[in-house]
């Protein structure tokens, strides 16, 4: 039997069905309140809003927990290597052996760009935000792929799927290159997903390049920890590109976009600003009080989240992880000891445990990234890297969902009645 909500507005009640997933809150099915009420209901930053039914990530914000369809990030991290969690969120299970070497060659032999493409490059200036490149340039795969794709056709979305998967690194790399005058890299098959990225990220054609294990493992564990996270705003920004019946091309460069802002996946290199802002231990009570007053627009990058009212597990893995790096690699970074002392005082301060504020996945990811000797302005990109699988898996739900259709949200309109025209001259 639906249990149901009774709503009553000026005398009249309607009924409206409550649904029940599988964990999380329950929600209001509102499909039909405008039709039944003549109202909208309002939800800037859709704080209370669900806009899909999705079985690909479940977060628990109030326990801190996150599940990649129903495997907690703990142990994917721990048993598992990116291709397999990629495989996973795309289909739902962990792959056997078979079909974990059909999807590794699947996306190996779909590496390489068009030899056209990458002429696209050419037109960025050198000191591009490698953020604007990455847009320019996965938009333009459209260009390519776009007359052979029907969104409609399970296995052409699978291919797009795929392609996006791998280029994802070639392009990255190619921007980084691109942006220090080096050649443009070529991947090679012989190496896995994060080996491959890390070589042609920093591979010169006139030396072998030694891939560092320690490196190619923490690279690796960045893209699992980055890999999806429910309906985060640039995922819902592709599911919206991708509600229109948009490529997959497109969609992905919208979400590469939305997700290049610093309160979402810009944060980490505000991060690694913030550090090298507050420079010395002395100086973070200053910067934790500037970050308390509501007339200072400064807040703690890499601090807080619309849903982890908790500890991001994230966040946790990936401080591990800087320790792990740092030390193997033999670092002592000051930034380090600032993020540590930054955490401590934050997280003893009551502005910041009433209001919850944790850190979040962006917090220790700068310093390993920096540790790795990738650049500040790559951290987003390599963020948008590892997320353009759960936006694929994302988009190929929805075209997959019978609920689905165009997204096209409704608002408050407060602006001027209908007016006469009136020329004053
Ligand atoms: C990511 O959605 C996702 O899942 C995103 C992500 C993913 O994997 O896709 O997890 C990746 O984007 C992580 C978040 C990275 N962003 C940052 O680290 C930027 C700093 N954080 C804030 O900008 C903020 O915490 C947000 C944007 C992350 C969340 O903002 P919300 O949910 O809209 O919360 P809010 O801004 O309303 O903050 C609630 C209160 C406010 O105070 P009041 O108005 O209630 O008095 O907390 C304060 C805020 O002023 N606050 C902070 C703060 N974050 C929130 N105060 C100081 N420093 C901060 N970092």
């Amino acid at each position: 039997m639906t249990r149901k909500a009774t709503i009553t507005i000026d005398g009249k009640t309607i009924e409206v069905p409550i649904i029940k997933g599988s964990c999380g809150p329950d929600v209001l099915d509102i499909s039909n309140f405008y039709q039944e009420t003549g109202m909208f209901c309002y939800d800037p930053g859709f704080t209370s809003t669900a806009s899909c039914a999705s079985s690909i990530t479940f977060i628990n914000g109030d326990e801190g927990i996150l599940l990649y369809r129903g495997y907690p990030i703990e142990d994917l991290v721990e048993k598992c290597d990116f291709l397999e969690v990629a495989y996973l969120l795309l289909y739902g299970e962990l792959p056997d052996i078979s079909q974990r070497e059909s999807f590794e060659q699947s996306i190996t032999h779909h590496s390489m760009l068009h030899e056209q493409l990458r002429t696209f490059f050419q037109g960025f200036r050198r000191d591009a935000h490698p953020m604007a490149v990455m847009v320019g340039v996965v938009g333009a795969l459209s260009a390519f792929y776009h007359d052979n794709l029907d969104i409609y056709d399970p296995q052409q979305r699978e291919v797009a799927s795929h392609r996006l998967i791998a280029k994802m690194p070639t392009i990255a790399a190619m921007a980084y290159n691109y942006s220090r005058g080096c050649p443009l890299p070529y991947p090679q098959n012989r190496l896995t997903y994060a080996q491959n990225f890390l070589n042609m990220m920093f591979a010169v054609p006139s030396e072998p390049y030694q891939i560092n294990p320690v490196i190619a493992r923490a690279m690796d564990i960045i893209f699992i920890l980055h890999a999806d996270h429910e309906q985060n705003a640039s995922t819902s920004t592709v599911r919206l590109a991708g509600s229109s019946q948009a490529n997959p091309f497109a969609c992905i460069s919208s979400g590469i976009a939305a997700l290049w802002g610093p309160a979402h996946g810009g944060a980490n290199e505000a991060v690694l600003t913030m550090l090298k802002q507050i420079g010395s231990t002395k100086n973070i009570s200053e910067f934790i009080e500037r970050a308390k007053n509501k007339n200072d627009p400064f807040r703690l990058m890499g601090f807080g989240h619309r849903v982890y009212k908790n500890y991001d597990p994230r966040a946790r893995i990936m401080r591990k992880a800087c320790h792990d790096v740092l030390g193997q690699l033999n670092i002592n970074d000051p930034l380090l000891e600032i993020a540590l002392e930054l955490e401590r005082i934050a997280l003893e301060d009551p502005y910041f445990i009433e209001k919850k504020l944790y850190p979040n996945v962006d917090f220790y990811s700068g310093i390993v990234f920096k540790a790795l000797e990738i650049p500040p302005s790559m951290f987003t990109v390599i963020f948008s890297v590892a997320r353009t699988v759960g936006w694929v898996a994302q988009w190929n739900e929805m075209m997959t969902d019978p609920a689905q259709k165009i997204g096209r949200p409704r608002q408050l309109y407060v602006g001027e009645k209908n007016r006469n025209f009136s020329k004053s001259k």
